[in-house]
């Protein structure tokens, strides 16, 4: 099978956490896209759906899937997205879509977050996926000095020759090399740091179920 086929497989089993009548979080990236594709097939089951980027709100909304505004929202059963790496206790690096900021704000209010992964995305150990931490463009290289102090090569991400834009308005910097041995401390001092919005591990609060497609089938985890 080939990585699109695994994530197919994992959003089409994903389908079977969507709660009838309610309101559900949904993610961003193409693992996520999968997934409000196989939504859009029973879309009259949601009430609708509070999305994580621009990108997605776009996705929902061509399939006939109202999108709400999360301040609307008081909380939600489950938050389906993806992850760039996932260990077997549900910690995740996320955030190489971009949109970091917004999946952990909207996995902050629902229940449950259902995490959708090819099989090779699952590891032992954090880090190998450069890790995107977002800042506040004025403080992107005094963050990166603070980065740097912490063993890891910060690299600024670039689109079309120009530092990339989140749709919050602020950077991406990805820190390469790190092998993280303690995810939540990391979070914790990450975050600390003064101008990070946002860091990409999610760790505190991780994956309380991760599907992952492999060519035995799909394999459920915590
Ligand atoms: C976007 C994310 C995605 O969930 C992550 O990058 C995985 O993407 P894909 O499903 O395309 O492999 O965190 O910010």
């Amino acid at each position: 099978m080939t990585q699109d086929e695994l994530k197919q497989a994992v959003a089409r089993a994903a389908i079977e956490y969507v709660p009838s009548g309610e309101i559900i979080g949904v993610g961003t990236g193409s693992t996520a896209n999968f997934f409000i594709d196989e939504l859009g097939k029973i879309k009259d089951r949601v009430k609708g759906a509070v999305a994580s980027s621009e990108a997605t709100a776009e996705r929902l909304r061509s399939h006939g899937i109202p999108v709400l505004d999360l301040n609307e929202v008081e909380s939600m059963s489950v938050y389906i997205d993806g992850a760039d790496e996932i260990t077997a206790t549900g910690a995740m690096i996320k955030g190489g879509g971009a949109a970091l900021t917004r999946e952990k704000i909207v996995a902050s209010v629902a229940r449950q977050f259902i995490c959708i992964a090819d099989g090779s995305k699952l590891v032992d150990v954090l880090g190998n996926f450069p890790l995107p931490v977002e800042v506040i463009p004025m403080a992107q290289a005094a963050v990166a000095r603070r980065l740097k102090a912490l063993g890891g090569e910060p690299r600024l991400r670039m689109k079309d020759g120009k530092p990339l834009l989140t749709d919050n308005g602020c950077m991406i910097i990805d820190l390469h090399g790190l092998k993280i041995a303690d995810p939540t401390q990391l979070e914790a001092e990450i975050n600390n740091i003064v101008g990070v919005v946002t860091v990409g591990l999610f760790a505190q609060r991780g994956a309380d179920v991760a599907l992952l497609g492999t060519a035995d089938g799909v394999k459920k985890l915590t």
